[in-house]
């Protein structure tokens, strides 16, 4: 669906600066876990300003080097940073300051050790967004599970942002 989606109509539906203006802010260090074609790490590369960095990660070498010409085209990859992803493991030493998984933990098969790798990779207190699909195969219940999950590695649930065609969660690292 990201696939399909991600084209310059899609800032109608999913305005960055919107959906994650209180958490992105100029200067952090961003994750974007599974970024696909990048439609958010070039919004959030924007938000971070020329002194902030936003490193993307995913499993497929294909988008990251789509996203590598988009980010030149765009005049950001002085700012972003691509980083191909083997299974839940992040390739990330130095913990950040924000993280955003959009429609991509489904995709996850073990999500207690993604979630326990996330805790490592943000810093203490700081956030990270869960959006799904909702009017794909993701469920309520679905993300319910996720959040017992993310609650049991460490994480404590801010805030249920409504995000248009997803079903969302912000969490804070509580380790
Ligand atoms: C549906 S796309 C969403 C892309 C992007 N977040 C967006 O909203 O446009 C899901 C992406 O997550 C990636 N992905 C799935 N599991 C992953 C994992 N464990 N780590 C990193 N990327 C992953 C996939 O390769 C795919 O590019």
């Amino acid at each position: 669906m990201a696939y399909l989606f991600d084209n310059p109509l899609r800032h109608l539906i999913h305005d960055p600066e919107k959906i994650l203006g209180s958490y992105v802010k100029p200067g952090m260090t961003v994750l974007d876990i599974g970024c696909g074609m990048g439609f958010f790490s070039l919004g959030m590369a924007r938000m971070v300003g020329p002194e902030g960095r936003v490193i993307s990660l995913d499993l497929q070498t294909m988008m990251l080097k789509i996203l590598e010409k988009r980010a030149i085209k765009g005049g950001l990859s002085e700012r972003i940073e691509t980083r191909l992803v083997r299974e839940e493991r992040f390739p990330v030493e130095t913990p950040v300051d924000f993280a955003l998984c959009f429609w991509m933990v489904h995709e996850v098969p073990d999500q207690a050790l993604f979630l326990r790798e996330l805790t490592r990779a943000l810093k203490p207190g700081a956030h990270a967004l869960i959006a799904e699909p909702g009017m794909h195969h993701v469920k309520k219940e679905d993300l319910e599970g996720t959040i017992r999950i993310a609650e049991g590695e460490g994480f404590a649930v801010t805030e249920r942002p409504r995000i248009r065609m997803s079903l969302s969660v912000v969490l804070q690292n509580s380790i």
